[in-house]
């Protein structure tokens, strides 16, 4: 099923060719005028448009170059009565994928859009091929957690299933729902993302189900939701558990009957959607305080995920620093970098309360900001400093003591560890009493005999 715009003003033309083409199972939009398909564009995506050449308020050619502008990834075909075949050649060296004439075959308007749709189609494909040497979808690491979630996710990409998500924020979550998605047989259909937290609660009905025309105010034209969007595909419902208790009702019960009514409309609509969940929240908490429905909690973990935090998996995190600077180093043009073992130790002895996300953006500043080939321990330090420091001066979490604890904490181990343990002989590397090293290694939780 695709999604197809028909612009021309003869009401018969209309009428044939949308006949045909919902036979072939497209779901079909129609406009006699451009500035009107344009305002339905604005707010709905489709596959393919067609175009008359001649429009009582547009041009057809014009029309072709803005919609090629605005949304590139849609496909077009040209429609050319008697006379302007010159200029639907012209339209195909601007982007068009073929022209058809008027009168049509039936059997012609067919292929024609099959083949423009299989194109773009190959089209995406390719671009997510080629952007997909640094995408954000390797997931690095050995570590026993990530290697059972490697595991769920191979068995569960080979199903239907629905899968439940939960973790820290910055843990892999996304990544997580995106590798399912790409293994699975939906995956040369859409991946659609919603995230629940980020729409208004009066808007999440008709983001995730769509609305008719004029349904509530400002609902100009009929938008279709991400339900109808995903058919076929795989639906990502982002923390899921801030979404209304009354958008929670109706997921409901769209999952039980697989299918629903757009906001303001009568028709029902029949999905095949394949629904996959996240939340950094407690879900069974959620549940607790009332805010998430625990029908709806069943419905959706079918398999659960848990994504430990980084701090739970240190063992991933040399890797992963290794993946992030060779991928930045890349990407910013500066040449391999790379960082000494001690770089390395600091960064695993970090506690990384922004997770995967944080090591990320620790590693991309080192890389731009390094001038060096070799970035240090002492680089490493300055940058997870200046982590804090700035976060604290935003009101986040760590605060500059906090770094300076974290630092002061990492210092004393490295020393402890330098002096075989003797906590005497430490204390004198860092020219402190005995009694202050061992009541900082008391405050810091510090075991020599951990080390
Ligand atoms: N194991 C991993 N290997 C490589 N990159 C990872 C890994 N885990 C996370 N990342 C990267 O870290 C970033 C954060 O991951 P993601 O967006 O999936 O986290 P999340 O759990 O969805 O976070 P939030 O709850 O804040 O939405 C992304 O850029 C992702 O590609
Ligand atoms: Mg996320």
């Amino acid at each position: 099923m695709a999604r197809i715009l028909l612009v021309d003003d003869e009401v018969n033309i209309i009428k044939t060719i949308s006949s045909i083409l919902q036979d072939e199972g497209h779901v079909v939009f129609s406009s006699g005028r451009g500035g009107e398909a344009l305002e339905f564009l604005r707010k709905n995506e489709v596959d393919l448009a067609l175009l008359d050449i001649w429009l009582p308020d547009y041009n057809g050619i014009d029309l072709l170059e803005q919609i090629k502008g605005l949304y590139p990834e849609t496909a077009i075909i040209m429609i050319s009565g008697h006379g302007s075949i010159d200029i639907a050649v012209r339209s195909t060296k601007m982007g068009a994928f073929d022209f058809l004439q008027k009168p049509m075959e039936m059997e012609r308007v067919i292929t024609s859009v099959n083949n423009a749709l299989e194109q773009a189609r190959l089209r995406k494909e390719n671009l997510n091929l080629k952007r997909g040497v640094y995408t954000d979808d390797e997931m690095i690491g050995t570590s026993a957690g990530i290697s059972e979630i490697k595991g769920i996710i191979d068995t569960a990409a080979s199903t239907n299933a629905r899968v439940f998500i939960t973790g820290e924020s910055g843990t892999g979550k996304e990544l997580v729902a995106r590798a399912i998605y790409r293994r699975s047989k939906r995956s040369d259909r859409p991946f659609v993302k919603v995230n629940c937290a980020a729409i208004p609660n009066e808007l999440i009905e008709s983001e995730l189900f769509g609305h008719e025309k004029g349904s509530f105010t400002g609902a100009l034209s009929r938008r279709l939701g991400k339900f109808e969007l995903a058919n076929k595909g795989t639906l990502f419902l982002d923390e899921v558990c801030t979404m209304s208790l009354s958008a929670q009702a109706k997921v409901l019960r769209s999952l039980q009957e697989q299918q629903f009514e757009r906001v303001g409309g009568n028709e029902t609509i029949s999905v095949d959607v394949r629904v996959i969940s996240a939340t950094n929240l407690d879900a069974k908490k959620a549940i607790e305080d009332g805010v998430f429905r625990e029908d709806l909690y069943y419905r959706l973990n079918v398999i659960p995920i848990v994504v430990p935090p980084l701090s739970e998996r240190k063992e991933d995190i040399p890797q992963l620093a290794e993946y992030f600077l060779r991928r930045f180093s890349n990407e910013h043009g500066v040449g391999e970098k790379e960082i000494t073992d001690d770089g390395i130790g600091m960064l695993a002895e970090h506690p990384w309360p922004g997770n995967v996300r944080e090591l990320k953006n620790v590693i991309e500043r080192l890389v731009i900001m390094v001038p060096r080939d070799t970035i240090t321990a002492q680089d490493v330090q300055n940058h997870l400093e200046h982590d804090a420091a700035e976060k604290a001066s935003r009101g986040e979490v760590s605060p500059l003591k906090k770094a300076r604890e974290e630092f002061e904490r990492q210092y004393i181990i490295e020393a402890l560890q330098q002096a075989g343990k003797n906590v005497s002989e430490a204390s004198k590397k860092l020219g402190i009493e005995r009694t202050n090293l061992y009541r900082k290694m008391k405050q810091y939780g510090i075991n020599p005999e951990d080390l």
